[in-house]
Formats: structure tokens, sequence, C-alpha cells
């Protein structure tokens, strides 16, 4: 399918998805929102996708939500569309993994697009912040809950209410970020991670997947039985007992989902 405002490339069962808005530094007007679900929607359903990656530009990531698009919006009109509400949905919902891979701008919406990705890489030039006070506003993509998970209130707190920006060292610091990289290492980076994840079980990546983010929406007793169960039912899997074998006889698996 054919996009005005990405660009989408599947390739060794990877789909590489960058955002391309240059004149706007890939700022997330109402078309990306919507072509990225799709793009999104479409590599989850694609048997040759295994791994997806989001980029941008050198220069952003995004540097956020369209101000232009909502400035003139009013109260009733947001409320009523309920704006962002599908988009962060439609995100969150693909269960196959995704790396966000940032360069220069993360900010506002491209920060919370990042944190809605399963990691982020990022290059030594990266910028994260959620500037969205020296508009007058609030973040409306997540920001507001997702910083705090990834970085702790009091870092989060300074972000949100001062607009500052952190940079590439602060966010892994922090453990905003997995990964910083040089520049021009960035998409080799990235793409690496995605290879490496695309030769797993994809029984066991969405798995690990789920797992990981129900950390987040559960207590610590529910959590751990979630897991366990998860890990006991990987045991009725091909997959288990090839990867297994595998180790046993000393060579590499063989996966095949099943
Ligand atoms: N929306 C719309 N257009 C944007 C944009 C945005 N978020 N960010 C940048 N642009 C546009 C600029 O208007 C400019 O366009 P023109 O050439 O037509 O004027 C072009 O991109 C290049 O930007 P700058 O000239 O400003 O580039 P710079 O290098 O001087 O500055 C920047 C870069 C610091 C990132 C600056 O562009 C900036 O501060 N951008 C806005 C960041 C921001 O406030 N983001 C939060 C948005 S609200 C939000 O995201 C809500 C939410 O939670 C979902």
């Amino acid at each position: 399918m054919a996009f005005e405002t990405i660009i989408v490339e599947v390739e060794d069962h990877v789909a590489l998805i960058k955002l391309n808005r240059p004149d706007a530094l890939n700022a997330l007007n109402s078309e990306l929102l919507k072509e990225l679900g799709q793009a999104l929607s479409e590599a989850d359903q694609n048997d040759k996708v295994r791994c997806i990656v989001i980029t941008g530009s050198e220069k952003a990531f995004a540097a956020g939500a369209d101000i232009k698009e909502m400035s003139e919006k009013t109260f009733v009109e947001m409320f009523l569309s309920d704006f962002f509400g599908d988009h962060g949905d439609a995100i969150t919902k693909i269960r196959k993994p995704i790396i966000a891979a940032v360069s220069g701008y993360a900010l506002g919406g491209g920060c919370e697009l990042a944190m809605m990705c399963d990691f982020i890489i990022a290059s030594d030039t990266a910028k994260f912040g959620q500037p969205e006070i020296n508009l007058g506003v609030i973040a409306g993509l997540g920001g507001t809950q997702r910083l705090t998970r990834y970085v702790g209130k009091s870092k989060s707190m300074d972000m949100h209410l001062t607009g500052r920006f952190m940079d590439a060292d602060e966010a892994e610091r922090s453990g905003l970020v997995s990964r910083v990289v040089p520049g021009k290492k960035l998409m080799d980076e990235a793409m690496g991670a995605a290879q490496k994840i695309a030769e797993k079980s994809m029984l066991s990546a969405i798995a690990a997947k789920e797992a990981v983010n129900r950390a987040y929406e559960t207590t610590l007793t529910e959590g751990l039985l979630y897991e366990r169960r998860l890990f006991h039912s990987l045991f009725a899997t091909e997959d288990q007992k090839e990867g297994m074998a595998a180790f046993a006889e000393k060579r590499q698996a063989q996966f095949r989902d099943k």
C-alpha cells in the first residue's frame, strides 16, 4: 500500500517504517498517525514480518504532535473526537515486537510514540522531551504515564514541568533507552537487533512481550503467575523441543513457530 507520510520497507523478515514529513520534523498529524496505524497492522498480519522498526530522520524521530493542526481546535472537538484515543491503542495492540530507532528530536508525541514501542535504541544525538507545557497544554499520548514508569516520578516531573530535553546519555542512565550508539551506526544497530529477534520463535517473542507488558498492569504476584503460566504453556510447542534439543546438540535452533 502506498503511503504519503511514511515509507515502509520489508526486508529479511523486518518491517522498517520511516516517518517521512521532513518539512515538519516528522510532526505527527492525523494522516501520519492513521498511516502508521495501518502500516503497523499490516506488518502484524504479514507472515513474512517477524519484527518492526520505527524510525525518523537524522534530525528528528518526531518533534511532537502537529501543533499547526491542533492549534485552532476547541475543547468540544478534542473531547468528542477523543483526540489521540485511537492512535495510542492502535500501536500498543500490535503483537509483534517493535523497536524505536531514535535520532535527533523525540519530543512530545514523538517521545510518546518511542515509548509505545517495545524498546528504544538511540543515536548519541537523540533528545527526548515532553515540552507541551510550553504550549499551554500537557502530554496527550501517554507521556505523563509512560515516562513516569520508565524514569520515575522525579525525572518525569522535571521533564513535564520544565519542558527541558534529556540527551541520549541521560536517557540511557535513566532507563528510557536500552542502548546508545553513534549516529552513523543507529540503523545497523536497530536492524541487527530486529534480525536477532526475527530468528527467535514468534511464539516465545510474543509471550515475552506480553509478559513484560503485564508488569505495568498488575501486581507482582499476579504478574509472576501470568509469566509462569505462559512459560508452562510454551512446553506445548515444537519450538521448545527444538530450542532445547539444539542446545544439547550444540547447534543453532531452527524455529518454525509451531
Ligand atoms: N508541529 C508542527 N510543526 C512542527 C513541529 C510540530 N510539533 N515541530 C517542528 N515543526 C515545524 C516547524 O514549524 C518548522 O516549519 P516551518 O519551516 O514551516 O516553519 C519546521 O518543522 C522546522 O522546525 P524549526 O524551524 O522549529 O526547527 P529548529 O531546528 O529551529 O527547532 C525544535 C527544532 C526544537 C524541535 C522545534 O521545532 C520545536 O520546538 N518544535 C516543537 C516541539 C514541541 O513542542 N513538541 C510538542 C508538540 S505537542 C504534543 O506533542 C502533544 C502530545 O503530547 C501528543
